[in-house]
């Protein structure tokens, strides 16, 4: 089998270190390099992996490197074909994702500075919160074109308003197709007329007040794994989304996904990365795909673009 390329995952913590095992185990990558500043984390993280590929029967190497803020240690992620920016602290019990941004700001525009200086044809995949904003900051600080510059956020939320879905019902979750837009917060848009059951509408198998109540439920699905965990964020749903953009991204596959691009004129919104839907390709995000949304949903996503919009003009000057 032919294996090709190389991908960064920036950050070892649990978002970062899925995220390199379920690239690794693709085996569809000549190099996985894992990054971190704590010092023999990423080495040692990666050794272990290694020594997990006769039992797991991939070829993928994966590489460990710690970096320092100068950029020491990044020589190991050049030319990289993708890179995973994880770097960034996660959110404690009780904190939103915007109670981040401060803090991540300045971790992610120094990794962003970096990956362009040493990978400066990568495609990014941001999955550091909060995330639009976060994303918009990283295409600002790398340079690089805005479509090149995605941001990891509908493929978790969809994934988990498919998972309450299918809980509800007792289906299994291949029967199940959900959808959220807008933004990975309070604005997230969950697009009830995209959804379907074996290929029926939502409507026809659950009533109003309990779609409702899984909407809610997902729009706050970061924060129910938070409140369990009372240490760190969730990482194996949101590590299989974003391997999965990654994926697509290597393959050139096209693939429609919901990720954080750059909208600029599609549904009539203007200038701002926002969750909706893209197909992704070799080169980050090929082009929106918009889909005929009800009143209620488009209106929505119009309110997400301007919360979100008004957050992205602050993080450039954090
Ligand atoms: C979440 O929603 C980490 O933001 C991510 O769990």
């Amino acid at each position: 089998m032919a294996r090709s390329g190389k991908v960064t995952v920036v950050g070892a913590g649990f978002y970062g270190s899925t995220t390199a095992q379920r690239l690794a185990e693709y085996d569809i990558f000549e190099t996985v390099v894992l990054t971190d500043i704590i010092e023999g984390k990423p080495e040692g993280l990666a050794l272990d992996m290694n020594q997990s590929r006769p039992i797991e029967g991939f070829e993928t190497k994966v590489v460990g490197a710690t970096t320092g803020t100068d950029g020491s240690g990044y020589e190991q992620t050049a030319d990289s074909d993708i890179v995973v920016i994880t770097a960034g602290l996660p959110r404690k019990p009780g904190m939103s994702r915007m109670d981040l941004i401060e803090t991540n700001a300045k971790i992610v525009r120094q990794v962003a500075e970096n990956v362009a200086k040493f990978s400066p044809l990568a495609v990014v995949i941001v999955v550091s919160n909060p995330l639009d904003e976060m994303t918009a900051l990283a295409a600002n600080a790398t340079g690089f074109p805005k479509r090149r510059v995605i941001g990891q956020a509908g493929m978790l939320d969809t994934a988990r308003f498919t998972h309450f879905v299918a809980e509800a019902l007792g289906v299994p979750v291949a029967s199940v197709n959900t959808l959220t837009l807008g933004s990975h917060g309070d604005t997230m848009v969950p697009v009830p007329s995209a959804c379907t059951v074996d290929g029926k509408p939502l409507s026809e198998a659950l009533d109003q007040a309990t779609i409702d109540a899984l909407v809610d439920r997902t729009r706050n699905g970061g924060a129910e794994v938070v409140a369990l965990l009372k240490t760190g964020s969730a990482y194996y749903a949101p590590s299989a989304a974003a391997a999965r953009m990654a994926k697509a991204v290597a393959e050139d596959s096209g693939a429609v996904m919901p990720v954080c691009t750059w909208v600029d004129g599609e549904y009539g919104i203007d200038g701002v990365y926002l969750g909706v839907e893209a197909e992704i390709g070799a080169g980050g995000a090929r082009t929106v795909v918009e889909r005929k949304l009800t009143d209620t949903e488009l209106a929505g996503l119009k309110e997400a673009a301007e919360a979100v919009r008004a957050k992205q003009a602050d993080v450039a000057n954090l």
